[in-house]
Formats: structure tokens, sequence, C-alpha cells
């Protein structure tokens, strides 16, 4: 059994991840088809030994195909993912257009799997936020034996979350930094090459970023809505993988031994925890890996109950490609959904 999948943002960071991602899960596909705007018609992106050439969202009948990976951004997605849902093919979503409404799952396989079966309502399933997702599966084995009640997180959120512009844009700051060149601000709202920026996405009113609102209002929907998360989200000079430093309350005694061996029996988890210089995981080992790297877990004796850890992932990949690909097999595994079109 194969199914037809087309790729919505093929040419971008996250469209290209998804199709390598799908190439080397051996995803069962009978054609996949990579779509980008109409400037983007004809251009090349590759899948396993294949080149594909990309053709434009607007003129794709999408009635016979299965699956629609859809990582074009907000506005794309309202637009376009009702209409592709109503033709029968089910869109799972990168962006944060539908993870809040109420006939849409929100789902982190590791964690909510189960979840997916709500989404015949609009044929629409999205992926959380790239810190989200990393956080969710950290959390998920605690919060299972421990009940997590409160959660700080502060994240070290790489230049590739933004996106291919964020990532020129480091690398145009730091070329114009050793050439003595202009320093050129677009992408995001100061300098990025050697500084760090305590903002990412829009202000809202109460002082808090729309990030740092996602992180809480997604790990709620995913995990349990009696969680209490505070946020504070960086952006940070790095081209792929966030970090993150976690802090929990429990309702129950927890150790740091204990913790570690509970995070290393999870799904989706690496412990890499030695008391010594590099025993711990950085951004530049989880780029282009599939886990989660938790490292540095320590009791916090400033709190009942209190755990403090290190959470790294490449963004691309859990925080967004593989985590998609992942609802994809979750839906075929479950037999949720079926080829539209019969093998030849
Ligand atoms: N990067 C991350 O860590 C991350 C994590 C989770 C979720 N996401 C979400 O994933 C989405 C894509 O992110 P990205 O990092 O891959 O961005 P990106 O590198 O900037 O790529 C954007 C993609 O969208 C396509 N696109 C733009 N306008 C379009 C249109 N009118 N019709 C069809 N396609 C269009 C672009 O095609 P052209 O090349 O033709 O312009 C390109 O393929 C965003 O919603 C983002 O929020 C990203």
């Amino acid at each position: 059994m194969s199914f037809k999948v087309a790729i919505v943002g093929a040419t971008g960071n996250v469209g290209r991840e998804m199709l390598d991602i799908l190439a080397e899960r051996a995803f069962p596909v009978s054609e996949v088809v990579a779509l980008a705007s109409s400037r983007s018609i004809g251009t090349e992106v590759s899948f396993g030994d294949k080149t594909l050439k990309c053709k434009s969202l607007e003129h794709y009948d999408f009635s016979d195909t299965d699956i629609c990976l859809m990582s074009a951004g907000g506005e794309i997605s309202k637009a376009w993912s009702p209409k592709i849902g109503q033709q029968g093919c089910v869109v799972i979503d990168n962006s944060s257009a539908w993870r809040m409404h109420p006939d849409v799952p929100l789902v982190v396989p590791e964690v909510n799997a189960a979840a997916v079966a709500g989404f015949s309502k609009m044929n629409i399933i999205a992926n959380p936020n790239c810190s989200t997702a990393q956080l969710v599966v950290a959390l998920k084995p605690l919060h299972d034996k421990y009940v997590v009640k409160r959660v700080v997180v502060s994240t070290y959120q790489s230049v590739s979350g933004a996106g291919k512009e964020g990532m020129d844009e480091l690398f145009n700051q730091t070329r114009a930094v050793f050439s003595a060149g202009e320093v050129v601000t677009k992408k995001f709202p100061a300098r990025i090459s050697f500084n760090l920026i305590p903002q990412i996405d829009v202000f809202m009113e109460d002082g808090f970023t729309k990030e740092e609102w996602k992180m809480m209002a997604e790990t709620k929907k995913i995990l349990d809505p009696k969680i209490k998360l505070t946020a504070t989200c960086v952006r940070v000079p790095v081209f792929i993988g966030h970090s993150e430093s976690v802090n929990i309350e429990c309702e129950k005694p927890v150790t740091a031994d204990e913790a570690r061996e509970v995070l290393r029996a999870a799904p989706g988890i690496l412990v890499i925890d030695k008391h010594e210089p590099g025993g711990y995981a950085t951004p530049h080992e989880a780029a282009g890996e599939d886990a989660t790297y938790i490292s540095r877990i320590r009791e916090d004796a400033t709190v009942e109950n209190g755990l403090a850890f290190w959470c790294v992932s490449d963004n691309l990949r859990k925080g967004a490609a593989l985590n998609a690909v992942q609802i994809a097999e979750v839906l075929i595994n479950r037999k949720l959904i079926q080829p539209r079109q019969k093998a030849a």
C-alpha cells in the first residue's frame, strides 16, 4: 500500500527536510509532488536519489493526493488547508494557523498519538511549534511518573526557526562583521550575529511574546490543560538546533537518578548526562538527528519536588519535518487512511 504525497513549501528549510526524511524512512509513497510558490516553478529539489521539479501550489489539483505535508507559513495554510482537506487529502500543517482550532488535533506522536483520530472533521492535523515539540517529548514521561504541576522554560532558538531568510541574515551579518562591511538587519528585530535577541514573534498585551504564549497554550493542548507554564524565548546565533533550560515542579518526589532512568526509557529521547566537560548535548550534535537530547539533569532544592534539565533538538526535524512525517505514519499504521489511487 503506498500513498501520493504532496509537499507544500518544498523549496524551504522544513520542506527540504521533509523530502529527506520521507526518503530516509522509506515512507510508502507511490508519488511525491514538490509544490511551492509560482516563483519556484521548475526549481529542482532532491528526494532520495531522484530530482523533483517544483510545481505551483496555485495550479495543483489535490483530488488524487492522499497526504499534504504543508510548510509554507500561516497565511498560505489558512487559505489552502481547508480547501485541500475538502478535496479528501489529509493536511499535516507546520504553521501556527490551525494548532488551537477545536476540530484540529495538535499532535506529537510520542505524547498524544491517539489524538490523530480526530482529524476527519477538517482533514487537517497540526504540528506544534518547534520549541513545544521537543519540550513535550521531554515532559511526557516525567508527567506520567511524577505529575508535572509547573514548568519554567527559557529557550535558545536557532535562526533556522525563522526560515531560509533567518539563516541568510546570520550568515550575511557574520560575514559583514569580519569584512568590516555594513551589518544589515531585516528579518530579526535586532542584530543576531555575535548577539542574542529576547524576542521571538510579536508582543502580546501582557508583555509575553506570541512564541512564549504558543509554548504555554500548545503544551496544555498536547499534554495536560492543568500544567502551568511560563516561558522566555530567545533567538541565538546558532544555525540549527533549539536548546531549552527547563525547570519543573512535580506533585510527587523526584530524584535526578530516577528521572534519568525514566527519560532514558522514553521514546524519542537520548540522555547524555556526564558530569564532565562535554558530557552533555549541544545544538551542534543535535543538528541532523532525530532524537530529543536531555542533559544536565539535577534536583532543584529551591522548590518541592523540583527538577532542572537541559533539552536540545533539531528544530527542522523533531520540531517540524520529522514530527509531520511521524504523524503521517500514525495515520497509516492505525489504518486511518487508505490510498485513493489503486495500484496499477
Ligand atoms: N523552521 C522551523 O524550525 C519550523 C518549525 C516548525 C514550524 N515551522 C513552520 O514551517 C513553515 C515553513 O518554515 P520554513 O522554515 O521552511 O520557511 P522557509 O525556509 O522560508 O520556506 C518557506 C516555503 O514556503 C513557500 N511559499 C511561500 N509562499 C508560497 C505560496 N504563495 N505558495 C506556495 N508556497 C509558498 C516557499 O516557496 P518559494 O521558495 O517558492 O518562495 C518555501 O518553500 C512556517 O509556517 C514555519 O512557521 C518552521
